[in-house]
């Protein structure tokens, strides 16, 4: 299999001293669906934010990632179309007038022809239920089409690596829904992070466990999943579809 990211001993401590990451070391193949899970604090954000290339301007830092072959460095534009990271917050991503305008950001920066971003916009709304949303103004958006709204600027790019942190916070049950089969219907690698365990169950092929910067488990998903003392001992519940299986519901 084809590595797609490797983390060699990475350490991260935020300038006022905070110690967010304690030595991560993996790697992630092509194609793998990866869910990052972990309580409040335990690094996943931090983490994932070091495969954008936008680390914080300050802070220090120890260890290497590499994606698709390549070391990503501080502010690495090259990676930001192969590597489509989504932020929790979707207003952090949505900032043009109009839908089309930040779906089209992206492509526009590799240098597209007008056709192409065109099309590629197109594809990106279509792909996560937003067909006709070009013209909508992104700050009238509900919450959850803004989630939708943006994922579509970074499928836009086509990237090889899809980066999500927590993908459906503040979502209700159907758009919730929507997401995971979305998440589902993409074949790129994912990273995933996210504390909806029931979510990572349907949609991780494997599940890492974060806590106090380190890496406690890292497995196939439900066999990480189902391991309720572990999850316990990390501020974690099980999921419960796994939970009512476990009792015969
Ligand atoms: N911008 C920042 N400045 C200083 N400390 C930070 C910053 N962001 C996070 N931290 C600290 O780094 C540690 C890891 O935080 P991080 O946001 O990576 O955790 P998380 O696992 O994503 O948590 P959550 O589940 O709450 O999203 C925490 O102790 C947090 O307080
Ligand atoms: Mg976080």
């Amino acid at each position: 299999m084809k590595e797609a990211v490797r983390i060699e001993n990475l350490h991260y401590t935020y300038p006022e001293g905070t110690q967010a990451l304690k030595g991560i070391s993996l790697r992630i193949y092509e194609g793998e669906s990866v869910g990052i899970i972990g309580p409040n604090g335990a690094g996943k954000s931090t983490l994932l934010l070091h495969l954008n290339g936008i680390l914080p301007a300050a802070g220090q830092g120890e260890g290497r990632v590499v994606a698709l072959g390549e070391e990503i460095r501080r502010n690495d534009k090259r990676i930001r179309s192969d590597i489509g990271f989504v932020f929790e917050d979707p207003d952090e991503q949505l900032f043009m007038p109009r839908v089309f305008d930040d779906v089209a950001f992206g492509p526009l920066n590799m240098g597209l022809s007008g056709e192409e971003v065109k099309a590629r916009v197109k594809d990106a709304l279509r792909a996560v239920n937003l067909a006709g949303f070009e013209e909508r103004s992104p700050h009238h958006l509900s919450a959850g089409e803004k989630r939708a709204a943006a994922i579509a600027t970074v499928l836009s790019m086509r990237p090889q690596i899809l980066v999500i942190d927590e993908p459906a916070s503040d979502l209700d049950p159907r758009s919730r829904r929507n997401i995971i089969h979305l998440l589902n219907t993409f074949r790129m690698t994912k990273m995933i992070a996210t504390h909806d365990l029931d979510m990572v169950l349907e949609v991780a092929t494997r599940c890492i466990l974060l806590d106090e910067g380190k890496v406690i488990k890292d497995g196939p998903g439900e066999e990480v999943l189902k391991n309720r003392e572990l999850l316990e001992a990390h501020g974690l519940e099980m999921p419960l579809s796994l939970l009512l299986r476990s009792q015969n519901f």
